[in-house]
C-alpha cells in the first residue's frame, strides 16, 4: 500500500510539474507537496501511525519520493533560468553592424589656438606662468598700477564696475602686482587672461583676451626687454619681420613704449590694415614704475624691471587675416571649423 502511496504521489507531482512555466509557479508546487501543510508532509506525518513494523519501509519510501521531488524541482529551477538568461540576452542583442551615429569632433578655438602659441614661446625663454582673477579689486587694476582716480581708464564707459571698489579686470596688468606682493625677485612670468572692458564694436568686444609679461631682477635694462620681445614677434610672425619701439606713456611702466611690426599684408608699403603706415602695433611695454616697486615692498634702487601687454584676439586677427572681432564669439562652426 506504501508503495502505490509513493508512486501516486511521483505520478501526481509530475503531472503538475510538466505545464510549469515559471518560479513563482515552481515555489507554489513545492509548497503544494513539501510545505508544511504539503501532500507529502502530510503523509510523513502518519507515519507515526503506523504499526512499528511498517513504519520504516514506509519512512523509507517516503524520504525517497521526497528526495525525487526535490531533484525535480531543482533541476526545473535550472532550466527555467537558463530559459530566463537567453531570452534577456536575445532581446538585448546589439547589432554591431548597424551604422553608427555620428559625432562631429571639435576643434581648438583659435584665439586658444595664439594663446597656447605665444605661451610656448615664452615657456621656451624660461618665463612661468601666472594667473589672477577676472573679478579684481580696484585697488590691484588701478591703484596699485599707478593709476590715479581721475585716470580717464577708470571712466565708466570703459570699466565694469561691481561694487565701488570691485572691478572686472580691464587688463591682466593687476597680475604684476598680486605676484610681486606675494613673491621676491628674480621673477620672469606671464599672465593670460580674459579681461572686460565695456566697448563693442568690429575691434572691440567686452570681453577679450591679454596676455602680460613680467621680468624683475637686479639689472634688467630696456635692452633685455627689447630682446625678449623681438626674438618673441620673429617666432609668432616671421624670422624677418621688422619691430619698431615707439616713445609711449603707461602709468605703470617708465619708459614706456609701443611696439610695433612691419605690416605682414603689404610689408610696409601701406594698406588698409595698417591705415597706409606700413606699421601694425602689437603691444604695450615698458621698465616698471618704480613707483610700482614701491607699492610692493620692493626696493626701487635693488630691482629694476620690465612689463609688456598684448591683445590675443588682434594677433590671432592678423595672424589668421580675420577683419571682425566679433566672430570669435558668435560660435558659428562655419568660421570656427576653417582653423
Ligand atoms: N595693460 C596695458 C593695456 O592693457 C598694456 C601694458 C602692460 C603696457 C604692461 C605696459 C606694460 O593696455
Amino acid at each position: 500500500m506504501g508503495g502505490q502511496k509513493n508512486s501516486f504521489l511521483r505520478e501526481s507531482f509530475l503531472n503538475e510539474l510538466g505545464p510549469v512555466v515559471s518560479v513563482p509557479e515552481l515555489e507554489e508546487l513545492r509548497v503544494r507537496y513539501l510545505g508544511k501543510k504539503g501532500l507529502l508532509t502530510a503523509e510523513l506525518k502518519n507515519l507515526g501511525g503506523l504499526p512499528p513494523d511498517q513504519r520504516r519501509t514506509a519512512g523509507a519510501a517516503l524520504n525517497e519520493t521526497k528526495e525525487f521531488i526535490e531533484h525535480a524541482l531543482g533541476q526545473r529551477k535550472q532550466e527555467l533560468k537558463d530559459l530566463e538568461l537567453s531570452r534577456k540576452l536575445a532581446s538585448e542583442g546589439i547589432d554591431v553592424t548597424l551604422p553608427g551615429s555620428y559625432v562631429p569632433p571639435g576643434r581648438v578655438h583659435p584665439v586658444t589656438q595664439t594663446l597656447e602659441e605665444i605661451t610656448d614661446v615664452f615657456v621656451s625663454m624660461g618665463f612661468s606662468v601666472e594667473e589672477g582673477p577676472e573679478v579684481e579689486l580696484d585697488y590691484y587694476n588701478f591703484e596699485a598700477l599707478n593709476i590715479p582716480k581721475e585716470h580717464p581708464a577708470r571712466e565708466m564707459q570703459d570699466t565694469f564696475y561691481v561694487s565701488k571698489d570691485v572691478v572686472l579686470r580691464t587688463h591682466t596688468s593687476p597680475v604684476q602686482v598680486r605676484v610681486m606682493q606675494r613673491k621676491s625677485p628674480p621673477l620672469k612670468f606671464i599672465a593670460p587672461g580674459k579681461v572686460y572692458r565695456c566697448d563693442a564694436d568690429i575691434s572691440h568686444t567686452p570681453m577679450f583676451h591679454q596676455i602680460e609679461g613680467l621680468m624683475v631682477g637686479e639689472d634688467i635694462t630696456f635692452s633685455n626687454l627689447k630682446s625678449v620681445l623681438e626674438t618673441f614677434l620673429h617666432r609668432i610672425f616671421s624670422p624677418d619681420v621688422p619691430v619698431r619701439f615707439r616713445p609711449s606713456y603707461f602709468p605703470f611702466t617708465e619708459p614706456s613704449a609701443e611696439v610695433d611690426i612691419g605690416c605682414i599684408f603689404c610689408k610696409g608699403t601701406g594698406c588698409r590694415t595698417c591705415k597706409g603706415s606700413g606699421w601694425i602695433e602689437i603691444l604695450g611695454a615698458g621698465m616698471v614704475n618704480p613707483h610700482v616697486f614701491e607699492m610692493v615692498g620692493y626696493d626701487p634702487k635693488q630691482y629694476s624691471g620690465f612689463a609688456f601687454g598684448m591683445g590675443i584676439e588682434r594677433i590671432t586677427m592678423l595672424k589668421f587675416s580675420i577683419d571682425d572681432i566679433r566672430l570669435f564669439f558668435e560660435n558659428d562652426i562655419r568660421f570656427l571649423g576653417q582653423f
